[in-house]
């Protein structure tokens, strides 16, 4: 098995668009701080769009955070449930989400909680039919954290929600726009989602599905730090450590 670097996952051109990429691992296998990486390395190029949660992930993030907050007001407290003082920006549309977006930061996006899956569905349509050029980059990466949220595993009856946001992934990579993403399992998701994932990353504890080239003893060598990646390339790869400077709690 060849070591790799993740370079070709991040290069970007017109041609070939975005890339879906999802990454799955047990708890504690390091699938956030893939995904802040993954940020901090694209951050410079192109808008790169963090799904807020209540655990507050973003800080750990090494560089600059800017806080979105779309039709909600979300809080921000410290582990004793004191409220810290952090700069929110609400945005009531979509293309203000875009025009408020910065590039160099990781760009924080809230979305109600409540039927927060809603929310993304439209906001993947507006990515898909938005004009690229009129914002600070015309490439946009979402990263979304425990993406089973979005769209979880489910026998037939998909809700009508989950159909059109995979719809509207199908799209995402002919409108310049990324999507990371991850979760524990391959099974937390729905089979739609996750046959649109080009590229697939397994860390610690994965199980891997029969259909991936490679075996379950693989994924079952790996340390803290160490993925497996498939897709149009395939490797063994190294990933570092974005840790909790201090827990947060978003309500
Ligand atoms: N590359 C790494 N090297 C060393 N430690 C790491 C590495 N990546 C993550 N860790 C540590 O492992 C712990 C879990 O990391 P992280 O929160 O990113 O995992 P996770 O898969 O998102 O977990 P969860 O499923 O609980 O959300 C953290 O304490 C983090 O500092
Ligand atoms: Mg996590």
């Amino acid at each position: 098995m060849e070591w790799i670097t993740l370079k070709e996952l991040l290069e970007k051109d017109i041609a070939h668009g975005g890339k879906l990429v999802a990454a799955f691992g047990k708890p504690g296998s390091g699938k956030t701080g893939l995904l802040l990486g993954i940020a901090n390395r694209l951050r410079s190029y192109e808008i790169c769009i963090f799904r807020g949660l209540q655990t507050g992930q973003e800080f750990r993030f090494p560089s600059d955070v800017k806080i979105l907050a779309y039709q909600c007001n979300p809080k921000f407290y410290d582990g004793r449930g004191d409220p810290i003082d952090v700069g929110v920006k609400h945005v009531n549309n979509f293309n203000d989400v875009l025009m408020q977006a910065e590039l160099d930061k990781l760009n924080v996006l809230y979305m109600p909680f409540e039927n927060e899956r809603r929310y993304w569905v439209e906001f993947a349509r507006f990515l898909v039919h938005r004009l690229p050029f009129v914002y600070p980059s015309a490439y946009v990466s979402l990263f979304v954290d425990e993406v089973e949220d979005i769209v979880p595993f489910q026998e037939p009856g998909a809700t009508r929600e989950m159909k059109q946001f995979v719809a509207q992934m199908k799209e995402f990579r002919k409108c310049l726009t990324s999507m990371y993403c991850a979760t524990q399992q391959y099974f937390d998701l729905d089979y739609r989602a996750l046959g649109k994932f080009q590229y697939r990353i397994y860390l610690q504890g994965a199980r891997v599905p029969m259909r991936e080239r490679f075996s379950q003893e693989l994924v079952d060598g790996l340390s803290l730090g160490q993925g497996v990646m498939t897709g149009s390339f395939f490797g063994k790869f190294v990933f570092g450590d974005y840790p909790t400077k201090k827990i947060v709690v978003v309500r």
